[in-house]
């Protein structure tokens, strides 16, 4: 990302340029295993990207927020007297929510000239919201020198404005992800007691590929709401039996003993997703430590196949790309990652295959699905910053 270029545009739109913006960063992430868990109190091992969202920020006289973005047309002026609204299908409402979460600890908040620009791919489930949300409220906690809060409160205050102002019930995991980044490391994150482990990620002869199926998420939302309101059946056929409050603290053994009394078949197939994901992640992390990067691998080609059958959260893009992926030699594991519905797969692939595999991944995918996929080879990297160098 060109900073220069970006304080240009910033003076272009706010003028006054004897007085320069600050500038953030905060990172996408991207799940190497753990999906669908975080919202029932599981396991999730993701880690941050080298792609995100940068933040040009500086405080006005008044009380008005002034917002643009690189990656949108649409320009606002938000009152801030008026209260924080949510603005019918607008990307200010992620920067918003978090004005709002601010307000309600009672945090005076002045006006701000901001320009906002991302460079994750659109679409792709690679969390630009949570970065968008996260690198808000890393510059308002920092330039507000609300010393009080720590990064695990701007993770919850994130997480509260995906749920109340934005409404998507979504776990953890994405905010956490941007917050606890670290180059070189993966996070396993117990997502009911938030405690965290950052272990180390270090592909050496690998490359962990990321390929976007670039089919629009459509009705991802209601869907994913759908799922979360399953895992609460799959939970109330489980509780008066065994006393649980999420899916997450059922055992894998105790679910086989268990999981006749989950009547409906879908509910309990549901069920029997999250439970199995939540041990992958534990013989995932364990693999990690041996250095045993083939058994990781076969652990996410499982939980595709769980994600696909189980959940039914995949659809032919997705399938067909892990598919042609996994067909490769030198791959020695691929799964969608995300929420799915489309978006993006994750794989990992031996240096001297990647050629061949972003060729004939792509051709074969082209063939069965029309559609043209984009790969991008991920580098695991740190959390929120303030970029204080700006030759970035
Ligand atoms: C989306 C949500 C996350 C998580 C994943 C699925 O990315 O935002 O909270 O539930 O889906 O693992």
């Amino acid at each position: 990302m060109n900073i220069q270029e970006l304080k240009r545009i910033f003076f272009n739109l706010y003028g006054n340029q004897d007085q320069v913006p600050h500038i953030y960063f905060a990172p996408g992430r991207v799940n190497l295993i753990g999906e669908h868990t975080d919202y029932n109190g599981g396991f999730v091992l993701p880690c941050a990207l080298q792609f995100g969202t940068y933040l040009l920020i500086r405080k006005r006289d008044d009380h008005f927020l002034k917002l643009a973005s690189t990656n949108f047309e649409e320009k606002f002026e938000y009152d801030q007297s008026k209260g924080y609204v949510k603005q019918a299908g607008q990307w200010i409402n992620y920067p918003l929510g978090i004005f709002s979460q601010f307000a309600d600890l009672n945090v005076v908040l002045p006006g701000f000239d901001m320009l906002f620009s991302g460079d994750i791919p659109n679409s792709a489930g690679l969390s630009s919201s949570a970065s968008i949300e996260m690198v808000m409220a890393y510059a308002l906690a920092s330039l507000l020198n609300v010393t009080s809060l720590q990064m695990t409160d701007l993770i919850n205050m994130a997480k509260r404005s995906e749920n109340e102002f934005i409404g998507l019930n979504c776990g953890i995991m994405d905010m956490f992800a941007v917050g606890m980044g670290s180059a070189d490391h993966a996070i396993f994150l117990n997502c009911l007691t938030l405690e965290y482990k950052r272990i180390p990620f270090i592909l050496s002869g690998y490359k962990l590929i990321i390929s976007n199926t670039n089919k629009r998420r459509g009705l991802a939302d209601s869907k994913y709401n759908e799922r979360v309101n399953e895992c609460r059946e799959a939970v109330d056929a489980i509780a008066p039996h065994f006393p649980v409050k999420h899916l997450g603290e059922v055992g894998f053994m105790q679910f086989y003993k268990f999981q006749e009394v989950i009547k409906d078949e879908k509910v309990r197939r549901r069920a029997r997703h999250v439970i199995s994901e939540n041990q992958r992640v534990l013989n995932a992390v364990a693999s990690l430590q041996k250095n045993d990067i083939l058994q990781f691998g076969a652990l996410m080609n499982a939980s595709h196949e769980s994600l696909r059958d189980n959940y039914e959260v995949t659809g032919i893009e997705l399938d067909t790309l892990v598919e042609e992926s996994q067909k490769i030699n030198g791959v020695v594991g691929s799964r969608m990652t995300g929420a799915g519905f489309g978006g993006c797969t994750v794989s990992i692939v031996r240096d001297d295959a990647v050629d061949k595999f972003i060729r004939e991944v792509g051709d074969n995918y082209k063939r069965k699905t029309g559609l043209d996929a984009s790969f991008y080879i991920a580098e695991v990297s740190d959390g929120p910053k303030e970029i204080i160098n700006d030759t970035l």
